[in-house]
């Protein structure tokens, strides 16, 4: 192996070992919150009105994604309802603090999300 390879390797190596450290950092990041308040905040700010009681996703000019077991880190999350990218209105901190996030982040972690017809009884009779 030349040493050019040796070093083109040790920069993919390192690249690969960034990309998990970051993925693995995204997960550990969101902050604990408390999924009771969070269901009260989803009522009460609307967010139900456009993605669901159950986060399932719904329509608002176009598709308003579905939220239950989100797989985006919390600092997207936040950033969506902050500035929003597009027909979802944005929420300022005056109307939800970080904290108020952090409990509808956790919220819609504690949704059950979609579930496999094998699952629902009336689908198999
Ligand atoms: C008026 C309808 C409407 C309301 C109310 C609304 N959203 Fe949205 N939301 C959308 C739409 C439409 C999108 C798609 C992106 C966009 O248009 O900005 C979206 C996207 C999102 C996303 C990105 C999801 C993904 O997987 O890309 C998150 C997170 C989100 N909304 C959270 C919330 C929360 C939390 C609330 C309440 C505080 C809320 N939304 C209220 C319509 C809405």
């Amino acid at each position: 192996m030349t040493s050019f390879e040796h070093i083109a390797r040790a920069i993919v190596a390192g690249a690969l070992y960034g990309m998990v450290a970051t993925t693995v950092a995204a997960a550990q990041n969101a902050p604990p919150g408390d999924a009771a308040n969070g269901k009260r905040l989803y009522l009460a700010d609307g967010c139900f009105t456009c993605h669901g009681r159950s986060g399932q996703g719904g329509a608002y000019n176009g598709p308003a994604p579905i939220l239950a077991k989100t797989a985006l880190p919390f600092e997207g999350f936040k950033m969506q309802i902050r500035n929003p990218v597009n027909d979802m209105p944005a929420y300022s901190d005056a109307i939800l603090s970080d904290r108020d996030i952090a409990d509808i982040y956790a919220f819609v972690q504690s949704l059950s999300g979609r579930r496999s017809p094998k699952d629902i009884a009336v689908l198999n009779n």
